[in-house]
């Protein structure tokens, strides 16, 4: 199987006015092609910082992440920033969606900021958000829809772009258990119908028997 994402030794530091939280203490973890896990770990254990950093939002204080052996932070800012657009998707715990837009302006938004023409761009956004059920959805705004919906829609904005790569960092933690459930076996139907790779932090451990692999970490170190 294919290493997708490689991360050597990784270790991040937060610097403030003195103070230091060392979140990451070396992590080393590899991502098979078309894998489905969960990262778990209490509140506070480097979760969040960990998926910035593989997903190119954040730099490490030490070490690497290699994507098809590609050392990212080696690239150019300008390189990096295409990579983030094309090849990784991020979904979030509270969605980030845009009030003023409707959902499907919503999910064209990536397309558009990777220089798609908006025809294009619609009716691949309109695709995705019907892929998750939302097609009777598109002109609604996101305050005007349910939790769930939301995730859905956040979903489809982080699949539009068709990346490689889906980081969700506690996707469910705003739902109930039910709806945390049904958007967590979205995720692992549109891995198998479209292979991309999903790597979710939560700390429902619920969600573990839709995973192909579970990473645990504690104070910044995968066990
Ligand atoms: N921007 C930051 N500045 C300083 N400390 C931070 C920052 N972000 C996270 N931390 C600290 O790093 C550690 C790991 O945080 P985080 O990655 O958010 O964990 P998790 O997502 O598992 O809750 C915690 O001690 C947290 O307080
Ligand atoms: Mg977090």
């Amino acid at each position: 199987m294919e290493v997708i994402i490689k991360a050597e030794n990784l270790v991040k530091v937060y610097r403030s006015e003195g103070d230091e939280v060392v979140a990451l203490k070396g992590v080393n973890l590899e991502l098979t092609a078309g894998e489905f896990s969960l990262l778990m770990g209490a509140s506070g254990s480097g979760k969040s910082t960990l998926l910035h950093i593989l997903g190119t939002l954040d730099r490490p204080t030490e070490g690497r992440v290699l994507y098809r052996g590609r050392d990212l932070f080696a690239l150019p800012e300008g390189e990096l920033a295409k990579f983030r657009n094309r090849k990784v998707g991020f979904v979030f715990q509270f969605h980030y969606l845009i009030n003023e837009l409707t959902l499907l302006e919503n999910v064209m938004a990536p397309l558009l900021v990777g220089g798609f023409p908006r025809d294009e761009a619609a009716v691949r956004a309109e695709e995705v958000l019907k892929r998750v059920g939302l097609g009777h959805r598109l002109s609604h705004r996101p305050f005007e829809v349910s939790g769930g919906e939301k995730q859905r829609t956040a979903v489809a904005r982080a699949l539009v772009t068709e990346p490689e790569v889906v980081l969700a960092d506690e996707p469910t933690g705003n739902l109930d258990s039910q709806t945390a459930r049904s958007v967590v076996e979205l995720m692992r139907e549109l891995n198998r119908e479209l292979g991309t790779t999903f790597l979710i932090a939560t700390h429902n451990s619920e969600l573990e028997s839709f995973a192909d692999k579970v990473y645990f970490i504690k104070d910044g170190v995968i066990l």
